[in-house]
């Protein structure tokens, strides 16, 4: 069953050179890109990415360091994308994370874990709407 996900590498994967650490596990994995672009992300695309987060106590914090340097934001297409995406990426916090995964293997902290994925089909379409409302 073919997908597209929403994969963003955050500030702290581009700022530390993952970008092409993170692409490639997804190519190898056998994954294609639908869609690629970095930008520093304006304060209205963060909102909107993480509104069901409102409230939380991580939640400041989180939009500032979104929108504080470049990310990297692409759809990510394949059988099952949403799910093995998150797979490759491994658990929110990176201690957790197991070996072998993107964060398990190259972050330390919740919040510069390096990469988001799209949680579900109803997430990863909005999410794609919202970073690219132009892909068909
Ligand atoms: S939660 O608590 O279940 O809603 O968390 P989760 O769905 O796993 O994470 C949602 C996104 O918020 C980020 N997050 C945090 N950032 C900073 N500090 C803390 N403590 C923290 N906890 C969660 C987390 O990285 C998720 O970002 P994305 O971009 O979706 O991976």
């Amino acid at each position: 069953m073919s997908e597209r996900t929403l994969v963003l590498v955050k500030p702290d994967g581009v700022r530390r050179g993952l970008v092409g650490e993170v692409i490639g596990r997804i190519e190898r994995k056998g994954f294609t890109l639908a869609a690629l672009d970095l930008r520093v992300m304006d304060r209205e695309t963060v909102e909107r990415h993480y509104e069901e987060h409102v409230g939380k106590p991580f939640y400041p914090s989180l939009v500032e360091f979104m929108t504080s340097a470049p990310s990297v934001a692409m759809v990510v297409e394949g059988e099952r994308a949403i799910e093995s995406f998150r797979t490759l990426a491994g658990a929110t916090d990176p201690i957790k994370a197991a070996p072998g995964t993107i964060r398990g293997d190259l972050a330390t902290v919740t919040q510069q874990n390096i990469v988001h994925g799209s949680d579900s089909p109803e997430s990863a379409a909005r999410e794609i709407k919202n970073f690219f409302p132009g892909l068909a």
